[in-house]
């Protein structure tokens, strides 16, 4: 069984005489992803889903949570970028399965945005605080974690050092004072960079503490490794899938919309434009990663994708199977709206995404990524499946897809504003 079902929707023909050709000719892409390059071993970490979330890593995960879930109490992550988008992806889509809360800090210098966070601590319980980094110099978190600090300082005095877990790379500086404060810690993988880290610590032990199923979403990324690597023909949904990207971009398109009918999936498309904007954004190359929530934004950014400048196309995000449901009571005022008594909301929502992808597909083809049901093993499957086809995408554009020299440029600057750099 796949969890991803991949389709493309192309009523304007514009892909589809070059498309099956063109899958073909990428196939020494998925041979070489599927294999995983020697060149990238050191960011390979997550290739492998049983390397960073095999059994022993999952239990020490549990266990680790089941200390701080014993206290009945929330935790704070600190983290930015690839080291919190992941967690916070299935924390917002899947909250009402949770029983501790998690508060997201170190994401941004609003000092707005810190004073809330401290609002939000005021009376609450048995707080800890999960610090998020690969290379602790990130601005961001680093300065949260001292706020952080100061805050259980005050609250627990001494023992503030055994509410702190920090999740950091081994043998570096500040691995070294976090054991010397005494800090709980935890490996950041030396072999994964942030945004590939879906499927490692950095999401799995929030994630446990917020009480979901860890184990499901490494299984679900076992699931997806298993049937990308396995399948080395035309029909691989990954390579289908870049194929399709790659070519829309060669024929003139710069912008890929992630459309979802469900606003659940809103933090995992900020993941998803990460991933992608930060891979494959160098060297004057890429498309631009962005999303849309309909039906809202039909009614805002609609009329450029219908009517606008031809540079988008879309891939949707849908749910197949009803997991909600609300019937429309019927009602005797005279409202217009009477075709739809007794309608499920969850059906009125499927008509617009359909009348959408029809709509839409007239003027260019649309990307289809349908899912069974937002779970915790799907989540690991769709983590899975765009890391593994951001990879290949990579590999045919020609650029490296773990690095990310183009945001040093800003924090040079910054960094001499600051006054860091004389
Ligand atoms: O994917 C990446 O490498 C980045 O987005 C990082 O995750 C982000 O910059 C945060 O870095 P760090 O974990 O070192 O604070």
């Amino acid at each position: 069984m796949s969890l991803v079902d991949f389709s493309v929707i192309d009523d304007s023909s514009l892909i589809t005489p070059s498309f099956e050709e063109r899958v073909k000719n990428n196939l020494p892409f998925l041979a070489r992803v599927a294999e995983g390059e020697e060149k990238y071993q050191d960011s390979l970490g997550w290739h492998t889903v049983s390397e960073w979330a095999g059994e022993e890593w999952l239990e020490r995960y549990i266990s680790l949570a089941d200390k701080v879930r014993r206290h009945d109490g929330c935790l704070v992550v600190v983290g930015i970028g690839g080291s919190n988008q992941a967690a916070r992806a299935v924390y917002e889509a899947l909250e009402e399965k949770c029983d501790r809360e998690i508060i997201w800090a170190g994401n941004t210098i609003s000092p707005h945005s810190v004073d809330k966070v401290l609002k939000t601590l005021d009376g609450k319980k048995n707080i800890f605080v999960n610090v998020i980094a690969k290379n602790f110099q990130t601005l961001e978190p680093g300065i949260s974690f001292r706020v952080m600090r100061d805050y259980l300082r005050k609250i627990y005095g001494a023992g503030y050092k055994d509410h702190i877990i920090v999740t950091f790379t081994e043998d570096t500086y500040s691995w070294r004072l976090a054991e010397e404060k005494g800090y709980i810690t935890l490996p950041f993988p030396q072999n994964i960079g942030g945004r590939f880290s879906s499927l490692s610590p950095i999401s799995l032990f929030p994630l446990a503490v917020a009480g979901l199923d860890i184990s499901a979403m490494a299984r679900g990324g076992e699931m997806m490794e298993k049937a990308l690597k396995e399948n080395f023909s035309p029909s691989n949904p990954a390579l289908r899938y870049v194929t399709a990207r790659n070519l829309l971009c060669e024929m003139g398109k710069s912008v890929e919309l992630l459309c979802y009918f469900e606003p659940r999936f809103f933090r995992f498309a900020k993941w998803w434009k990460q991933l992608f904007g930060e891979s494959e954004g160098k060297d004057g190359k890429g498309l631009l990663p962005m999303d849309v929530c309909y039906s809202e934004d039909l009614h805002s950014l609609g009329q450029f994708v219908q009517d606008g400048k031809a540079v988008v196309f879309e891939t949707f995000l849908s749910i197949g199977k009803k997991d909600y449901s609300y019937c429309l009571h019927d009602d005797d005022v005279a409202d217009g709206f009477s075709y739809l008594d007794g309608k499920d909301f969850w059906d009125i929502n499927k008509a617009a995404e359909n009348a959408t992808l029809a709509a839409h597909s007239r003027r260019f083809p649309c990307l289809k990524m349908e899912i069974d049901s937002l779970d915790e093993e799907t989540f690991g499957s769709l983590f899975y499946f765009f890391q593994f086809s951001c990879y290949i995408s990579c590999l045919i554009n020609g650029v490296n897809p773990f690095d990310q020299e183009g945001v040093e440029s800003y924090k040079k600057d910054m960094f001499r504003l600051l006054g860091k750099w004389k």
